[in-house]
């Protein structure tokens, strides 16, 4: 039996959307963690796709330390260097109305006046159109705003925390609206600026479930653009506090008052990593097939057969299939089915598949076609962003979830 949960209210399911509030379980430790290195440095906060990175941002951006001020946005949908700083000011705008410090709203008002006096296009217009005339006026001339702009925030009296989601994909995108050129200036002014000695009390956190170093290798750019970030790996939840999650999500949504350990250990196993989205997937499903049984209590066959029949069901391939989908984004037509069929075979071997194997594999796929090395480059990717590790004491990449695998193995592996 768990002795550790209390009476207080738990966390509910969140399955896709930001985990926040009292649904946010834990990461204290990374949070921490996240803080104390941005006293000296900028961050980024890397780790695949649903491992729970934006909902730590979320919580850091609502919970300030250190006398920090956090603006937040998500940078998926930004698509030129004018998108991010018209972006920027706007949620320095949005925020500020909201909240904000009576010093920097008169900053910030003093910056806005400036910097729409020097673009006569959009000295005249009103609030809700700033941001799509700013956006035309600025388009030749955003080094020159950002830089007005950022000169004003250096001028405030308190520190400021730029939190950025989603920065690999803000750099693809640029690719893609524009071209190589765009985005590499954009990286290495954006370096500049993050290293300039006026701007001491701004700070940069950065999010990103697509490799960085993918989209930075896809644009043409050096890996010196990012070299002064201070990398942050998040990993799963630790066996003990996927334990007290799995037992804190059952109390609440399965009204338990009583949940037995062997349960516990059958999810935790089941899963395979104590990844927060992949155990509240299998607890929703498992406590929704005992329901439709018409059982009170959970069992180990009840979680064997959500997971079989609904976790991994056709009716949920949603859960996962941008997994597969996102492979589509990171590699040409050729390459896609090479690297599916190196995560086939991966996902077949169980124990791991040796990196001399995989090494074979891949030349015997692609004979002299492309380098030998390229397959370095894939597994870093396979590893950011597609759930695979790499155990350096015996030398073999495998699979981190159960779950990932045996969906892989049951609807892509003919
Ligand atoms: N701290 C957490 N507590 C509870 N659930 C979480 C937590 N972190 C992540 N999750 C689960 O993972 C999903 C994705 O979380 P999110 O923060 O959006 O991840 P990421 O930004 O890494 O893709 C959430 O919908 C939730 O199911
Ligand atoms: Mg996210």
């Amino acid at each position: 039996m768990v002795d550790h949960i209390n009476d207080e209210e738990g966390p509910s399911f969140v399955i896709g959307n930001i985990a926040r509030g009292i649904d946010m379980w834990d990461r204290d430790a990374e949070i921490d963690e996240i803080w104390k290195t941005l006293k000296n440095d900028n961050v980024l906060l890397k780790a695949c796709r649903r491992f729970g990175k934006s909902s730590i941002m979320l919580k850091m951006k609502e919970n300030p330390r250190h006398d920090f001020i956090c603006f937040m946005f998500d940078a998926e949908s930004t698509k030129s260097p004018e998108d991010f700083v018209v972006t920027l000011l706007d949620k320095l705008r949005a925020e500020n109305e909201l909240n904000g410090d009576a010093n920097l709203k008169k900053l910030l008002k003093k910056a806005i006046r400036i910097i729409k006096k020097s673009f006569n296009a959009i000295d005249q217009v009103g609030i809700s159109e700033f941001s799509l005339k700013f956006r035309d006026a600025i388009s030749s001339d955003w080094r020159k705003v950002a830089v007005e702009l950022i000169d004003y925030l250096s001028g405030f009296n308190r520190k400021i925390l730029f939190i950025i989601d989603e920065l690999p994909q803000l750099i693809l995108n640029m690719k893609q609206h524009h071209d190589n050129n765009v985005a590499c200036e954009f990286l290495n002014w954006f370096r500049e600026v993050r290293q300039s000695h006026n701007l001491s009390n701004i700070r940069w956190l950065f999010g990103g479930s697509i490799g960085i170093e993918h989209a930075i290798k896809k644009v043409g750019a050096q890996n010196t653009v990012i070299n002064d970030l201070s990398i942050i790996v998040l990993k799963p939840y630790s066996d003990k506090i996927g334990r007290e999650f799995i037992a804190a999500l059952l109390k609440q949504e399965g009204k338990f008052r009583e949940i037995s350990s062997g349960i516990i250990e059958k999810i935790m196993n089941t899963v395979g990593s104590p990844v927060p989205y992949f155990l509240q997937i299998l607890i929703k499903e498992s406590l929704d097939t005992m329901n439709a049984a018409g059982e009170a209590t959970l069992t180990n066959e009840i979680i064997e057969d959500a997971y079989h029949e609904s976790v991994l069901g056709v009716a949920k391939r949603a859960y996962f299939e941008h997994f597969y989908d996102r492979l589509s984004d990171y590699y040409d037509n050729n390459e896609v089915e090479i690297v599916k069929q190196i995560i086939v075979e991966t996902a077949r071997k169980e124990g791991g598949i040796s990196k001399a194997d995989l090494s074979d594999l891949y030349k015997t796929i692609v004979g002299d076609k492309i380098p030998g090395t390229r397959i370095n480059d894939i597994m870093a990717d396979l590893q950011n962003e597609f759930y695979i590790v790499y155990d350096h004491t015996i030398g073999t990449y495998r699979f981190l979830t159960n779950v990932l695998r045996d969906w892989w193995l049951r609807y892509h592996s003919d």
